[in-house]
């Protein structure tokens, strides 16, 4: 009589090591596209709240991933530097609009309740299995060089290397972006605040590696804008 029983795989035999490996591609397969997810979803919410310019966040991660790139970040600190590119300000859901939206200068206490979004940021991301990493990166993108930023006064290499390069490109496309009560700063202007701020509030490096590549990014910029990078300087 026949035996159809299937043999059983014995532990580290090709076939158990090839199914293994299946598996995890798998379950990396999973975790990629929840992750995806995830963002999707956290940029709808920022997109509920109006504070989601989708070009602006996209230009974030792209001119982000460009810094890590050429810093020589590893790949899962790429992926925490996309996200927190992507959700840095998410915290501000948590701020009023009416401190959100207030056209002129916020005073003290205004300004004490905006500067939270950091922490309400960490708060809701760091909750998320696999968002722990990038939470922390978002709890520190307004930390500066000199040790002079918030939350915590972190300064030079304690702040992360990820919080950084997000506080530089961050800084340098609000100053650049037009917004509906003011124009955006022409490129010239923008790169010359962010190298008088080099060494004090931002990392010298990131703003080195930056503006090696920023300027050919420009013309993406001004054209979003509706203006050229000729016409705008
Ligand atoms: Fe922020």
């Amino acid at each position: 009589m026949l035996n159809h029983q299937t043999p059983a795989l014995s532990e580290g035999s090709p076939v158990s090591a090839t199914l293994e490996s299946l598996r995890i591609k798998q379950l990396e397969e999973q975790s990629a596209a929840l992750r995806n997810s995830v963002i999707c979803a956290f940029n709808q919410l920022l997109d509920l709240k109006d504070l989601n310019t989708g070009v602006h966040s996209t230009r974030l991660a792209e001119w982000g991933m460009r810094v890590g790139q050429e810093l020589g970040l590893e790949e899962s600190e790429l992926q925490n530097l996309e996200v927190a590119a992507l959700l840095h300000d998410i915290g501000k859901v948590g701020i009023p609009d009416a401190i959100l939206r207030k056209p002129g200068r916020l005073d003290p206490d205004e300004y004490a309740l905006m500067k939270k979004h950091s922490e309400y940021g960490w708060a809701v991301l760091r909750m998320l299995p696999g968002f722990e990493r990038a939470a922390l990166d978002i709890l520190h993108h307004h930390e500066s060089f000199d040790g002079k930023g918030y939350p915590a006064g972190l300064k030079d290499t304690e702040i992360p290397v990820v919080s950084r390069i997000v506080c530089v490109i961050d800084a340098f496309d609000a100053m650049v972006s037009s917004r509906p009560y003011r124009k955006g700063l022409p490129y010239e202007e923008a790169v010359r605040r962010l190298n008088e701020a080099s060494g004090t509030q931002f990392d010298p490096v990131v703003v080195r590696t930056f503006l090696s590549f920023a300027q050919a990014e420009m013309s993406t910029v001004f054209a979003a804008a509706g203006t050229s990078v000729s016409s705008a300087l």
